[in-house]
């Protein structure tokens, strides 16, 4: 029986928008934001709404109901996300289509934006939104969380006793959920065992924004749509990989938040592991969501629980780049909470095994940087033991995600002259000089699959469970919480990080990159 869903999509007539070639447009569904006072509505998801809107991807059915606490107009609404618009357009050209706001694109947004006044705890809230989703002509809805971690388990509760989530006559009902998921491996079982209670694994995405960036996905395609690199790609020819994902700021006014989930939690078992599990995965037989997200989830398995001997904790304290962390506000002056984490992770399979995967993560760094860097291994020295080449630099293939996008490759070439000296160079991709670039805010393929119904990019129950348990041993280590290194806002991280690579004879790629070519 044809649903709404099966029904060709019709957009956008009011934004003069031609969907993108080879897309079409979601399905129509009312997207329903809890916590739509909050900035990551106001930052990132009405602009990615607009970003979508201009480029023809939303249906003409769509309606956006921005739930909070708290009496507002509508009108008065609409009036903040569009001053919030119009200042992100002007500060941030780049990530919108142009640094005037597209007004039609905009208002077809706008005009289907309506605000509900409710708790996010009380029966009345649901009671109330179910009414007026009996109002709105489409019965898809997604269900959007965009508030506190302590909201996820009484919203989906309230939602699921208030009949919302009953999927009937061929319509969906999805919840997005933001991270944290959990902060352990205990709490995140079970809130994966509560919102099951309520929903079917189908109908949750767990969202990961680090997989809305183009240069994430990427990954797959560079290792699957090459023949150049999948042959090296194991333990035979690589030595060890690296992932970074450093950051100069600080914790920008987060300190509450921060204090309780530091570094760690807060980027390497999702964010991080995420990318490993990109870099690791085996090839998957197709792109349907399911295979993907097994391989994934086979990294995941066969992660080596973390010991204390593998990570390293470190807190920025006063240096180039400004104060120390205890002195921000909503900070302990005696803060054991780390802005810095690196971890030595071995994936147990046939593929990897004996391989490290370094990764690294940190607040009020060097350089902003986020990227993956695989190193092979050292070709034999032998050939060249008769000529004046001392050492050979080892190949290493770079994927820059932030904020540079592209790759470089590191290899050998011999210097112009009389003499066989060895040169090590860099060939480098950059996106920009290929393709156009796409107005972005990360949000965009993200909210577009969830509409779809494509999980794809979305963490599944047993994966985060499997990344939480590989990281629960430190997070709640045998003998006592794990040292805090101290390093100097502005620097590289702390010392002991660069021991920990130091001691398997390897070292961390400089964070700011001193040769002349780079980036
Ligand atoms: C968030 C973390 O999930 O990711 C932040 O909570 C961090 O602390 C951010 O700054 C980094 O994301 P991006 O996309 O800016 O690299």
């Amino acid at each position: 029986m044809p649903t709404e869903h099966d029904q060709p999509a019709t957009h956008a007539e009011g934004t003069d928008a031609a969907p993108l070639a080879g897309k079409h447009p979601a399905p129509p569904c009312a997207l329903v934001i809890f916590g739509a006072g909050g900035d990551l509505t106001k930052r990132l998801l009405m602009p990615a709404l607009y970003n979508l809107s201009s480029d023809g991807l939303l249906d003409e059915g769509m309606q956006i109901v921005g739930v909070n606490h708290g009496a507002r107009e509508t009108s008065d609404f609409r009036d903040e996300l569009t001053q919030s618009l119009r200042k992100f357009a002007a500060d941030r050209a780049s990530t919108f289509h142009t640094s005037q706001l597209n007004e039609k694109a905009w208002n077809w947004v706008v005009e289907r934006t309506q605000y509900f006044a409710g708790e996010f705890e009380s029966d009345d809230t649901f009671e109330g939104l179910k009414q007026l989703l009996s109002t709105i002509k489409t019965g898809n809805v997604v269900f959007y969380l965009a508030v506190t971690a302590r909201f996820f388990k009484p919203i989906v509760e309230h939602l699921g006793r208030a009949g919302l989530l009953k999927e009937e006559n061929g319509n969906f009902r999805r919840i997005v959920i933001e991270k944290p998921f959990g902060t352990d491996l205990a709490s995140a079982k079970d809130l994966n065992a509560h919102i099951l209670s309520y929903a079917n694994e189908q109908q949750i995405y767990r969202i990961d924004h680090f997989l809305g960036k183009d240069t994430v996905q990427s990954i797959l395609a560079v290792r699957f749509a090459n023949a150049l690199f999948e042959p090296m790609w194991r333990r035979e020819y690589i030595d060890h990989v690296q992932i970074t994902a450093a950051e100069t700021i600080g914790v920008e006014g987060r300190g509450r938040f921060y204090e309780q989930t530091g570094a760690f939690r807060d980027m390497v078992p999702n964010h991080l592991f995420q990318l490993l599990g990109m870099i690791a995965m085996e090839p998957p037989n197709s792109f349907d969501a399911e295979t993907v997200r097994d391989k994934k989830a086979e990294v995941f398995d066969a992660m080596k629980p973390l010991t204390a001997q593998d990570v390293v904790f470190g807190q920025y304290e006063k240096g180039p780049a400004g104060p120390g962390y205890r002195e921000e506000p909503d900070v302990a002056p005696d803060s054991q909470t780390e802005t810095y984490a690196a971890a030595r992770v071995f994936i147990d399979n046939w593929r990897w095994a004996g391989v490290p995967f370094y990764l690294r993560t940190g607040k009020r760094l060097a350089a902003r940087r986020t990227e993956l860097s695989v190193q092979l291994k050292t070709v034999p020295f032998r050939l060249f033991r008769d000529t004046p080449v001392d050492r050979l630099t080892p190949n290493v293939l770079t994927l820059r995600i932030d904020p540079a996008h592209g790759t470089s490759f590191d290899f050998n070439v011999k210097v112009p002259g009389p003499v066989m000296e060895i040169g090590a160079v860099r060939s480098s991709f950059d996106y920009a000089d290929f393709f156009a670039e796409r107005a972005n805010v990360g949000y965009e393929t993200l909210l577009y699959d969830c509409m779809l119904g494509d999980e794809t990019l979305f963490q599944r129950a047993d994966s985060i469970e499997t990344a939480w348990a590989a990281a629960d041993p430190v997070l709640h280590p045998k003998d006592g919480p794990l040292p805090v290194h101290g390093y100097a806002a502005g620097s590289s991280g702390p010392a002991e990080a660069d021991a920990l690579l130091a001691a398997d004879g390897r070292a961390w790629r400089p964070l700011v990159d001193t040769r002349k070519k780079e980036d």
